[in-house]
């Protein structure tokens, strides 16, 4: 019977804890930086439990206790008299004592047992409360780890390498502390272990010194090549890209990229080259008047095209002035998730660049969602003809033009995908096709043709990568 002694004991701190009200979370930082989370409870020993022999609370459990002794040695001695009890005639007096304080034992612990559950109830609320608020805060240190501090230690470490020397229209006098990376905080501990994942690739070659007349069908594409992985939430998925006909301010090898993760994406970042974008510098940082809607931006002849966020309104930002130079309605174009590709994202709207200039690449409610490709006038952004294909575009994972042919995706998160459709603006043709791509890292939501440099360029899961991609040459021109 000893070993009732500490049961009752549980059960007593479980209704001592009823009166500590609730556990306290504490936060702040440390010396080095990191934030630290301090639980406190109140000691359940101290409040209502018995510590010493005696006390008003030592008796009540002891009478309890004796009750309880009893009532079990009634039960046992009960059932025996039960069983050679026939009827209820049969129940003497002592029997029907027995039944009455075993009814009232029973009462006892159920009472005792919803008190318990309500406690239990409550306990448990604590706790997700307590990891909602943990959640929060981890979330919070992600933002806040994505945002670099601004202070005046950090500027001189973000001065671009090289600095302005060199190129004093890219970085306007006090703009340089402004340039930030905030993708890849590369004052982060983690910068190390991230570099190491990255592979260096040879410079672009600038625009117009490759020999792009070896326009033809698209019949291979290489495995791909990482150049960068972001490291916080807002790398998961945006647009990189660099200009195939570069004029203006900037050449060719500028390295140009938006992190579309959010609802107000304006913030365009140019690098020098790979190389800088590869180490994490941008030596020029521009604010979009107008936000971004998505992945399907793109860089040509000087100027960013693409679509103003939750319209069909599709922008030409003029980069040597810095300012919007054209704008114009895809007309009837679905837009904000109406016709995005698999993955989603508002991928609604997407352009594109090959050897015959800028493309659209979207649907409209006439098309029924069925791919429809726009040829667009790039310095007014109207519509010089539109082309109507029978592929649903829900049902691709991405597309990109290719001399003057519009190329599907299957998948964007098979390893092993197929680019399993195109479609000849030439011959207004579509047809089957099977030309393997990889997606190194399952989550592929941009995939732009490069012309200049007959590179795909891809937004995989946090990565920038490239592949080169092979053309049939069969239809070379003179
Ligand atoms: C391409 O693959 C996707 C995904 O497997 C499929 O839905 C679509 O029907 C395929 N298209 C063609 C033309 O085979």
């Amino acid at each position: 019977m000893l070993a009732l002694l500490p049961l009752l004991c549980v059960s007593c701190l479980l209704l001592g804890a009823q009166g500590q009200e609730r556990a306290t979370m504490w936060r702040g930082n440390d010396r080095s930086g990191r934030c630290q989370y301090t639980f406190s409870v109140s000691s359940p020993t101290e409040a209502s439990c018995p510590t010493q022999a005696g006390g008003e609370e030592m008796e009540t459990l002891r009478s309890r206790l004796s009750l309880l002794e009893a009532l079990v040695t009634r039960l046992v001695g009960g059932e025996v008299g039960a069983r050679g009890a026939t009827g209820p005639g049969a129940v003497t007096p002592q029997q029907q004592h027995h039944q009455q304080g075993l009814q009232e034992a029973y009462r006892q612990a159920m009472g005792e047992k919803t008190q318990l559950q309500r406690e239990k109830k409550q306990l448990d609320r604590q706790v997700q409360e307590l990891q909602r608020r943990l959640e929060e805060s981890q979330q919070e240190a992600e933002r806040l780890r994505s945002r670099p501090c601004m202070g005046p230690q950090q500027d001189s470490s973000l001065r671009p390498v090289g600095g302005s020397v060199g190129l004093p229209h890219l970085v306007p006098s006090g703009q340089t502390g402004s340039l930030r990376d905030p993708t890849w905080s590369y004052g982060a501990p983690g910068y190390q272990e991230l570099k190491a994942e990255v592979t260096e690739v040879p410079a672009p070659t600038p625009a117009g010194t490759a020999d792009s007349t070896g326009c033809g069908e698209l019949v291979a594409i290489e495995e791909p090549t990482t150049h960068r992985k972001a490291d916080t939430i807002a790398g998961k998925y945006g647009v990189w890209m660099q200009d195939p006909e570069a004029t203006g301010p900037y050449s060719g090898s500028m390295v140009w990229r938006i992190d579309t993760v959010g609802s107000d994406v304006r913030q365009l970042f140019g690098y020098e080259d790979m190389e800088q974008l590869v180490r994490g510098y941008p030596t020029k940082v521009l604010l979009l008047p107008e936000a971004v809607e998505s992945t399907g931006a793109t860089m040509y002849r000087g100027s960013l095209y693409y679509q103003r966020r939750r319209s069909r309104t599709l922008l030409r930002y003029d980069l040597s002035s810095e300012s919007i130079a054209a704008r114009r309605d895809l007309p009837h174009a679905g837009f904000h998730g109406q016709f995005p590709y698999s993955w989603g994202g508002y991928t609604d709207i997407d352009l594109a660049v090959d050897e015959q200039g800028l493309w659209a690449i979207y649907s409209t409610n006439k098309a029924k969602g069925a791919i429809v490709v726009a040829q667009l006038d790039p310095y007014s952004l109207e519509v010089l003809k539109t082309w109507e294909t029978n592929i649903r575009k829900v049902t691709v994972a991405n597309a990109f033009m290719i001399c003057g042919r519009l190329y599907t995706v299957a998948s964007y998160a098979a390893v092993d995908t197929f680019i399993n459709y195109t479609f000849d603006t030439a011959t207004n043709k579509g047809s089957a096709v099977s030309v393997p791509l990889k997606n190194k890292y399952r989550y592929n939501s941009m995939i732009d043709y490069n012309p200049a440099q007959k590179k795909l360029f891809a937004w995989d899961n946090y990565h920038i990568v490239s592949y080169d991609v092979r053309l049939a040459r069969q239809q070379q021109r003179a």
